[in-house]
């Protein structure tokens, strides 16, 4: 099976961390999206313990928390000691009610608002990641009206295409996160920040793209970003510390993918580090990384329900679900690939090639095309793999369906993290 946490009963039915998830399904109803805890905080320590090991002193991992934004992830990692990077008031202050310590919360987007700085500001936050000029003036005012110096990185573009799905590809001259390098806008912006009097200069961020198998890209950033460093040190005397080289650590989707080896790309990260600092003959910066995806994306699983079958002869057959994009809009986005189990029937023998469609009114609400399945009848579950990542983050109402739970299952305990969205939460702002 693609991942360790899962087996199969004598009944055939699916376990997750241990656990039956026909009997996971009648007690939390489905859709439901399942988290295995224990996976996410083994993740972290591959993080923590590699960075520690391979990268200099200080370095450290940020969870980029776009990828599951609840209460119960910054508890987690506040408890694992991660750092985590925030987007929006939303994520910040989810994190703050979670008691998470800000001073260890780093502040991304392109696009903040006077309200998300002084919201920031006013929260603690340690770091902002600052994009583009309008937003440095209006960190430095902000600080200024409230009597602070706010620490920040500048997040630049060293113009990588890390030859991944264009939609999640960030690093390219021509995208809408950061500043170039190429054009001397990296340099300009640099200037203008060492010449603020509120804000503290302490270093640089790229974030180059997601889903990226192995340490190539990374390095090749930061090749790009530690010859920059040196350069704006030589010409200006303009010293950085920090270098975040961002998240986009792949995970496996499909067996297909393989199997990616967190520890080994750091530490080839690090030998990199090493030979570039010395040729440019410069201190070796603190490495920051952003894994989201990486973190949480295989320690989830979506249970549904199959609804009605389809069989549409000499075209295709397609399998409904109780669910579809309103909680993974991945394949309506991005044609993303999921490996997609017959949960209360792992025995049968898969003969049947389908399209398992979700139950939106759109006809590009697929969860996948091209299944091997079991003969489905309605009834069955299915359990749709890897969507702790971008799925509960990027649900939706439409067509004002509920969302799903989320559900913590650990070796011996299993518990709501977010409860489902009933009719009348629909009702909440009218
Ligand atoms: N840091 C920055 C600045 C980012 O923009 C992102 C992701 C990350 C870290 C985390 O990247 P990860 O380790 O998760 O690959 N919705 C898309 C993914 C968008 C990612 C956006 N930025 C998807 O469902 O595939």
């Amino acid at each position: 099976m693609l991942y360790k946490n899962l087996s199969i009963n004598e009944e055939g039915h699916l376990l997750f961390a241990g656990h039956d998830t026909v009997a996971l399904a009648k007690q939390f109803g489905t859709p439901a999206m399942l988290i295995d805890e224990d996976r996410i905080r083994t993740r972290c320590r591959t993080y923590m313990d590699a960075m520690a090991r391979y990268l200099p002193a200080g370095s450290r991992p940020l969870y980029a928390s776009k990828a599951l934004s609840i209460k119960r992830l910054y508890e987690i990692m506040k408890e694992e000691g991660m750092g985590i990077d925030v987007v929006s008031p939303g994520e910040l202050y989810t994190a703050v009610k979670a008691g998470y310590p800000m001073e260890n919360a780093f502040f991304h987007g392109n696009s903040k608002t006077d309200f998300d700085i002084r919201f920031a500001i006013e929260h603690g936050i340690g770091w902002f990641v600052c994009d583009n000029a309008d937003e440095l003036d209006a960190i430095d005012a902000i600080a200024g009206e409230k009597g602070i110096c706010q620490k920040l990185l500048l997040r630049l573009s060293p113009g990588i295409d890390p030859h991944t799905h264009e939609k999640i590809s960030t690093g390219r001259v021509d995208c809408k996160f950061g500043v170039a390098i190429e054009t001397g806008q990296a340099e300009e912006l640099i200037l203008r920040a060492a010449g603020k009097k509120n804000v503290a200069l302490c270093g640089y961020h790229c974030h180059i793209g997601s889903q990226i198998f192995d340490h190539v890209p990374f390095c090749d950033a930061a090749i790009i970003m530690l010859k920059f460093m040196a350069e704006m040190e030589r010409k200006h005397g303009i010293h950085a510390d920090i270098l975040n080289l961002g998240g986009g650590m792949a995970v496996p989707y499909t067996a297909a993918d393989g199997s990616i080896d967190y520890a080994a790309n750091i530490a080839a990260i690090g030998r990199l580090l090493g030979e570039q600092c010395a040729a440019l003959g410069m201190e070796k910066p603190v490495i920051l990384m952003e894994p989201g995806r990486s973190i949480v994306a295989d320690a989830g699983i979506t249970l549904y329900d199959v609804v009605s079958i389809k069989e549409i002869p000499g075209f295709k057959n397609f399998v409904a679900v109780d669910g579809g994009m309103s909680d993974n809009p991945r394949y309506a986005l991005y044609q993303a690939e999921y490996t997609i189990l017959p949960a209360s029937r792992m025995n049968d023998e898969a003969d049947f090639l389908c399209t398992v469609a979700g139950r939106c009114c759109e006809s590009g609400d697929l969860i996948q095309e091209d299944v091997m399945l079991p003969k489905m009848r309605r009834g069955d579950l299915l359990a749709v793999l890897t969507t702790g990542a971008y799925n509960y983050s990027m649900a939706s109402n439409y067509n004002r369906i509920p969302r799903p739970p989320v559900v913590m299952v650990n070796k011996d305990d299993v518990y709501v993290a977010v409860r489902r969205e009933t009719l009348d939460d629909l009702m909440n702002c009218e």
